[in-house]
């Protein structure tokens, strides 16, 4: 698949397979409270995959929701300036809300987000990424749950994409920089 497109796996399938399971524990430990009234919301498209993994792997019910935002910029960057493609079909009010991520890079996408959301006034309102690029950071965000901090390079794979493209990769990759200049 993608014969000489991607460069390096950086994670491979297993390793987000163990990491869901580990980060869904330690969810369903903190929410014991909250048992049964968590609510996920899934951003499109890029947290669809690690969105559903890890709502299977969640040992408690939870019901989902997604969003979909677009930030205004390039293809492999973002300018913090967002905008709202599809809403929450429901009221988050009185609700234990997780926003479930795909990555964090400067932290714009996410700190937009947390604002807008924070003001619907849920019960509680926390952020599990399965991505964290550390060096990226230009807004620091609350984050309570990361899956891997990893180097500032574009990846692809499980839900990342790069034009549309690899989101159907089982393990997160660089691309081969072949890919970016070739035009597709
Ligand atoms: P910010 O910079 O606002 O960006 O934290 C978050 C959004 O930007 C996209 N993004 C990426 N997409 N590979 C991708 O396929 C990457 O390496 C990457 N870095 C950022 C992504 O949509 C994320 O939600
Ligand atoms: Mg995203």
């Amino acid at each position: 698949m993608y014969d000489g497109d991607i460069a390096s796996v950086l994670i491979s399938e297993q390793q987000i397979k163990d990491k869901v399971t580990e980060l869904a524990k330690q969810v369903d430990e903190d929410y014991q409270q909250a048992a049964g009234d968590l609510l996920l919301v899934g951003v499109l498209k890029g947290a669809v995959m690690f969105m559903t993994d890890f709502a299977r792997a969640l040992p408690q019910p939870a019901q989902l929701e997604f969003m979909a935002v677009s930030s205004y910029g390039s293809s492999t960057s973002s300018s913090g300036v967002v905008r709202i493609l599809k809403d929450l079909d429901r009221d988050i009010a009185d609700r234990h809300v997780l926003i479930v991520e795909d990555i964090i890079d400067s932290g714009l996408t996410l700190s937009w987000l947390l604002k807008n959301l924070s003001s619907r006034n849920p019960a509680s309102l926390e952020v599990c990424t399965l991505l964290r690029k550390p060096d990226a950071v230009q807004v620091e965000v609350p984050v309570k749950y990361v899956g891997f901090d990893i180097p500032n390079e574009f990846v692809v794979g499980y839900g990342l994409d790069y034009a549309e493209r690899y989101r159907d990769l089982p393990y997160i990759g660089t691309l081969d920089p072949k890919v970016y200049t070739s035009g597709v």
